[in-house]
């Protein structure tokens, strides 16, 4: 029998325990605020951006957006980012990446105070996660992390397999899986675009986490009995739905589930995560900067 995650009762219960917290430090008059700023008109980034803004109100965080014009000079974008840097309201601050392409991303990223950088992208926070020093993980790797340990899958010594290498999952999931620390201690292998055989890498896998943004690219075929396979794809493919579009991940689920023991659905696998260390992570910055 394959036993499919359920990441969203697991990203419940995270938020339920956010929530408390959020309570308590509302109790010693600091109520957390997290600042999120979307500058695209994507639709698949709004969504994103307004679930994790009623994320906010459910949880007891002050929930604060600003929305950019895509047009907008990049100085707006930073001088936006300076003003949530000195508001006390502020503890978190969140840009919806990807950002317009004549705005310098790592700019942005840069301009953000490290203690509001909830999204762990500022180089020193990314500095401390390579170096076991983590203040604030990124978000999708952590919820994996969390996930794998509500699932009861241990990694320490197991061979992992990373299928993806951006900064915002591939990287940070393969420095999780190879610190010396729970859900990590993994053998880890990071594929992309360029790797020569990856079903050859696949295939060895005790754990395959699949992050590429290429629907249905993991097939049953590439995977190793009884392993375990982590989705974060989250693809919108023509078809003829009300939306006009339905989410796929970056894995077959169907031929995939015959293989592995252990597998996450799209949706309700790692998506709810991200959303609920956003909450988790941006609670932990008002404490830090209350305490
Ligand atoms: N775009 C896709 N995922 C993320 C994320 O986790 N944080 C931000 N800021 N942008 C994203």
């Amino acid at each position: 029998m394959t036993t499919i995650i359920d990441g969203k009762e697991i990203a419940d219960r995270i938020r339920a325990d956010v929530s408390d917290c959020a309570a308590h430090l509302a109790d010693e008059g600091v109520t957390p605020g997290l600042a999120t700023v979307l500058m695209s008109d994507d639709g698949a980034s709004e969504t994103y951006v307004s679930m994790k803004q009623r994320a906010c109100e459910e949880t007891g965080i002050e929930g604060i957006h600003r929305v950019l014009d895509p047009e907008a000079s990049a100085e707006t974008l930073l001088r936006q980012i300076d003003d949530f840097n000195d508001d006390p309201r502020v503890h978190g601050i969140l840009v919806q990446m990807p950002v317009p392409d004549h705005v310098d991303s790592q700019a942005v990223l840069e301009r953000v105070d490290p203690m509001k950088d909830v999204d762990g992208f500022h180089p020193e926070n990314v500095g401390r996660l390579v170096t076991g020093n983590t203040r604030y993980k990124p978000c999708t790797p952590h919820g994996i992390q969390k996930l794998l340990e509500a699932a009861d899958i241990e990694t320490e010594g197991k061979d992992a397999v990373v299928v993806g290498r951006s900064d915002i999952v591939g990287k940070p999931m393969a420095n999780l899986l190879v610190q010396k620390a729970p859900r990590g201690n993994a053998t880890t292998t990071v594929c992309h675009s360029r790797t020569d055989d990856l079903a050859e890498k696949t295939r060895t896998a005790d754990i395959v986490i699949a992050a590429a943004g290429v629907p249905e690219m993991i097939t049953g075929d590439m995977l190793s009995e009884g392993c375990t396979v982590i989705d974060v794809g989250v693809n919108r493919v023509d078809a003829e739905t009300e939306k006009g579009y339905e989410l796929v991940g970056d894995v077959a689920f169907e031929s995939a589930s015959e293989k592995a023991d252990v597998i996450t659905p799209v949706p309700g696998g790692v998506g709810p995560m991200t959303i609920a260390m956003l909450m988790y992570n941006t609670v932990k910055a008002a404490s830090l900067q209350s305490g």
